[in-house]
C-alpha cells in the first residue's frame, strides 16, 4: 500500500496526460506500456528483492553487496530528496488552491492569476524576486504533514496510506465520472487518445516514455528498497512489484480521461480547438483546469475543492517517502533517532525549497525538474543494473525473489537486468545528452542549466563519496 502510495502521485494527474498528448497521444501507450514492462516491472521486482534481502536501508544494502558501492545507496536516497524540495513546493500551490475554490478566485483570467498575481513570476530565473507568502504558508503545512507522518517511523505510515491511497482514487473517479458527462467531453477524449503513429519512429518519445515510467514508479530512489526492507520474511516480492506497477499505470490512464474530458468541455464551451489551448505540464492544473471550473453549472465550488484535495492526497504519501529513505539511511549507519533525522531532513527541506516559492521558484522548477528526472534517475537506474548485475551474482538475488513469490522468475530476467535494460539506457542517455548539448534545455543559458542541472546531479554524486567515507556508529567502535 505505501509502494503505491509513493508511485502514484502528482507524476500522474499531471504529467502524465501532457506528456502523454505530447508524443503521439494513443500511440504513446505502446512505448509507455514497453517501457513499464522491459524496464519498469523488472527494476521494481529487483528493488523490491534488494530491500527485502538486506533488510536494510539502501546505503547499508549495497554495502552488502560490495563494500565499496555504498555510495550507490547514498546516491540513491540523495536524489529523491531534491526531488522532495519542489515536489513539496507543487504541493503548496495545490494547498493555496483548495482554499481560493471556495470563493473561485482565479476569476476570469486564470493564467494571469497563476503567473502573475499567485506566482509573481519574474522573466527569467537570474531575476530572483521575492519570497511569495501563501507559498511559503503552504509549504510549512506540508513540511509540518511530512515530519508529523514520519517520525513515529514505519507504523504510522501505514496508517497514513491506509486513507491516503483510497481517498484520492475515489475522488479522481468522481471528477472522471463529472467529466464524461460534460457536453464535449468526447472530443477531449479523443484528442488524448487517437494515435499519431509517426511520432513512434522518434527516438524523443522512447526517452519521454522511459522517463515517465522511472519517476512514476519512483525507481532508482531508493525508497522502493526501503520500504521493500520493512515487508515481512514470507512476503510475495514479484506479486507486489507487478501489482505496483499496474496500480500506478491504471491510475495514469484513468487521469488522462479525468483531465482531457474537462479540457474537452472547456474548449467545446469557449468555441474554441483544443490545439489554440496551451497544454503545459504546471499550466495544465493550474491554468487550464480552474478555467474549466469556473464554468461548471452548477457545484463549481465543490469539484474545485475535491480536484485540489485529491492532489494534495496523492501527492503526501509521494512527498514523505522522499524523505523517507535518507532519514532510514542516518539512522542505519549512525544509529540517529529517527525523530531526530526527519526534524534535520525536514528543517533543511524546508529551506531548500524556499527557492521555489520566490518569483523565479517556477524556472528553477523547471530546469531541476528536467535534469534530475531525465538524467539523475536514468543514470542512476543504469548504475543501479551494473552494479546489481555485474557485480554480484545476480541469479542470487532472482532464487531470493522466487523463494517467496508465486510468480516464478526465469533466467529471462537476469537477462534483462545484466543486458537488455543497461543497453536501451546507455543508448536514451547519450541521445539526451547530445539532444541537451545541441539545444539547451528551455533555450536557458549555459550557466543558468550548470547552476540548476549539472551542479545537483554531480554536487550529489560527489556528496554520496563523502557520506560513504565518513565512519559510522558501529564501525567507529
Ligand atoms: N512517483 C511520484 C509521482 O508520480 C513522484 C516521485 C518522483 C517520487 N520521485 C520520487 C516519489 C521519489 C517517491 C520517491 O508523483
Amino acid at each position: 500500500m505505501a509502494a503505491v502510495g509513493s508511485a502514484v502521485g502528482l507524476g500522474n494527474v499531471w504529467r502524465f496526460p501532457y506528456i502523454c498528448y505530447e508524443n503521439g497521444g494513443g500511440a504513446f501507450l505502446i512505448p509507455y506500456f514497453v517501457a513499464l514492462f522491459t524496464a519498469g516491472v523488472p527494476l521494481l521486482i529487483l528493488e523490491f528483492t534488494v530491500g527485502h534481502w538486506a533488510r536494510s536501508s539502501p546505503p547499508e544494502a549495497f554495502k552488502k553487496i560490495g563494500k565499496k558501492w555504498e555510495w550507490v545507496g547514498w546516491w540513491t536516497v540523495l536524489i529523491p530528496f531534491v526531488v522532495a524540495a519542489y515536489y513539496v513546493s507543487v504541493m503548496a500551490w495545490c494547498f493555496s488552491y483548495m482554499l481560493y475554490s471556495l470563493d473561485l478566485r482565479w476569476g476570469a483570467n486564470a493564467e494571469q492569476f497563476f503567473f502573475k498575481t499567485f506566482l509573481g513570476m519574474t522573466n527569467s530565473p537570474e531575476i530572483i524576486g521575492g519570497l511569495r507568502v501563501p507559498i511559503v504558508l503552504g509549504l510549512i503545512v506540508v513540511w509540518m504533514c511530512i515530519f508529523v507522518i514520519l517520525y513515529k517511523g514505519v507504523k504510522r505510515i501505514g496508517k497514513v496510506v491506509a486513507l491516503t491511497v483510497p481517498i484520492p482514487l475515489i475522488l479522481l473517479i468522481i471528477l472522471t465520472i463529472r467529466g464524461l458527462t460534460l457536453p464535449g467531453a468526447m472530443e477531449g477524449i479523443s484528442y488524448y487518445l487517437t494515435p499519431d503513429f509517426s511520432k513512434l519512429a522518434n527516438a524523443n518519445v522512447w526517452l519521454a516514455a522511459y522517463g515517465q515510467v522511472f519517476f512514476s514508479l519512483s525507481l532508482a530512489q531508493g525508497i522502493m528498497i526501503t520500504y521493500a526492507s520493512f515487508l515481512k520474511k514470507k512476503s510475495d516480492i514479484t506479486n507486489n512489484a507487478i501489482i505496483t506497477a499496474l496500480a500506478d499505470a491504471g491510475t495514469s490512464f484513468l487521469a488522462g480521461f479525468t483531465v482531457f474530458s474537462v479540457i474537452g468541455y472547456l474548449t467545446v464551451s469557449q468555441g474554441f480547438g483544443i490545439d489554440q489551448l496551451s497544454i503545459s505540464g504546471p499550466g495544465l492544473t493550474f491554468v487550464t483546469y480552474p478555467t474549466a471550473i469556473s464554468l461548471l453549472p452548477f457545484a463549481a465550488t465543490f469539484f474545485g475543492m475535491i480536484f485540489y484535495v485529491a492532489l494534495l492526497t496523492f501527492g503526501i504519501d509521494s512527498a514523505f517517502s522522499m524523505i523517507e529513505p535518507i532519514t532510514s539511511g542516518l539512522h542505519g549507519k549512525w544509529k540517529m533517532s529517527k525523530a531526530k533525522a526527519t526534524g534535520i531532513m525536514c528543517i533543511i527541506g524546508f529551506f531548500a525549497s524556499l527557492i521555489f516559492a520566490t518569483g523565479s521558484g517556477i524556472h528553477w522548477l523547471d530546469i531541476i525538474d528536467h535534469h534530475i528526472a531525465s538524467f539523475g534517475l536514468v543514470l542512476i537506474g543504469l548504475v543501479e543494473c551494473i552494479v546489481l548485475g555485474w557485480m554480484y551474482k545476480i541469479y542470487k538475488l532472482r532464487e531470493h525473489a522466487n523463494k517467496t513469490s508465486d510468480v516464478l522468475l526465469g533466467r529471462w530476467w537476469d537477462f534483462l537486468i545484466k543486458f537488455a535494460i543497461p543497453f536501451v539506457l546507455i543508448i536514451i542517455l547519450i541521445l539526451a545528452i547530445v539532444e541537451n548539448i545541441t539545444k539547451p534545455y528551455g533555450g536557458y543559458s549555459w550557466y543558468i542549466i550548470l547552476l540548476g542541472g549539472v551542479i545537483p546531479v554531480v554536487g550529489i554524486f560527489l556528496l554520496s563519496f563523502v557520506l560513504m567515507k565518513i565512519k559510522g556508529k558501529e564501525e567507529g567502535v
